[in-house]
């Protein structure tokens, strides 16, 4: 089975719409019709509109960082997956780890943004893994099974191939301390037969897994080639138009 890779840059919170702009039309000018990886940048909120703009009839697509499950209402500052449609967005990161850490997001919670997404055609990328502390004791992938058995709660068999999973250890995000390839194809193959077991094998084998955390060109190669590993969710190295068009380019030479 052979499954388009993915690299979808995570810009976090940078980037003014004008840097944004710049940013993709960098991109845009090295890859824009390269059709053999799937390219996703997500900016944040602000810039969505600014670098639509320079998406439009382009191979590459947008993302948003996170949403509100909800349609509308009393959640200030909130944004919904129907306002996101508005812009051209395609993609949405949600259960990040940072909003997890730091935004007290649950896996209920994040379940409940997965569905509104998938209900509104937008493509979740659900991001699980673990803390160091887990890791050391031994827990990694009791974790990473509750945090997929989560998100994907009441995920149809028809939506699932719509699902992109980002598997990003904690300890490894923007800490330049990248998983060993054995470490990360372990939990990559481990996902993989927990969604097999899920939605049985014909589903699994078509998810993109993708691998986060301190991925740059030059740890690439080596993740890329890892049968269950399928792409990259890209922090530090997507906010430079270099190293990111290194990234989709190393994606379209795995095999
Ligand atoms: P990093 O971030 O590449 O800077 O480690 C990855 C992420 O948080 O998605």
């Amino acid at each position: 089975m052979i499954r388009k890779k993915v690299i979808a840059g995570n810009w976090k919170m940078n980037k003014t719409a004008a840097d944004g702009v710049a940013l993709t039309k960098d991109i845009v000018a090295e890859i824009g019709r390269e059709t053999g990886v799937d390219v996703v940048v997500c900016p944040p909120f602000t810039a969505l509109e600014s670098v639509a703009h320079v998406l439009e009839g382009q191979a590459i697509k947008l993302g948003a960082q996170n949403m509100h499950p909800e349609k509308n209402g009393a959640y200030t500052g909130e944004v919904s997956a129907e306002m996101l449609r508005t812009l051209y967005v395609t993609h949405v990161i949600l259960g990040h780890s940072e909003r997890r850490a730091y935004f007290a997001e649950t896996d209920a919670f994040i379940n409940k943004k997965v569905l509104s997404a998938l209900a509104n055609q937008l493509k979740p990328i659900l991001c699980v893994g673990e803390t160091l502390a887990e890791r050391e004791s031994g827990t990694t992938l009791a974790v990473v099974q509750r945090q997929v058995e989560g998100g994907l709660q009441g995920v149809t068999p028809e939506q699932l191939t719509s699902v992109i999973i980002a598997y990003e250890p904690v300890w490894a995000i923007g800490t330049g301390k990248v998983a060993t390839t054995e470490q990360a194809q372990e939990v990559h193959a481990y996902i993989r037969d927990l969604l097999t077991k899920l939605y049985g094998a014909a589903l699994a084998q078509k998810v993109r897994i993708l691998y986060g955390g301190s991925m740059k060109p030059s740890n690439a190669v080596e993740l890329l080639a890892q049968k269950d590993i399928d792409g990259g969710l890209i922090g530090g190295a997507a906010l430079e138009a270099r190293s990111f068009v290194e990234l989709v380019k190393a994606a379209g030479a795995a095999k």
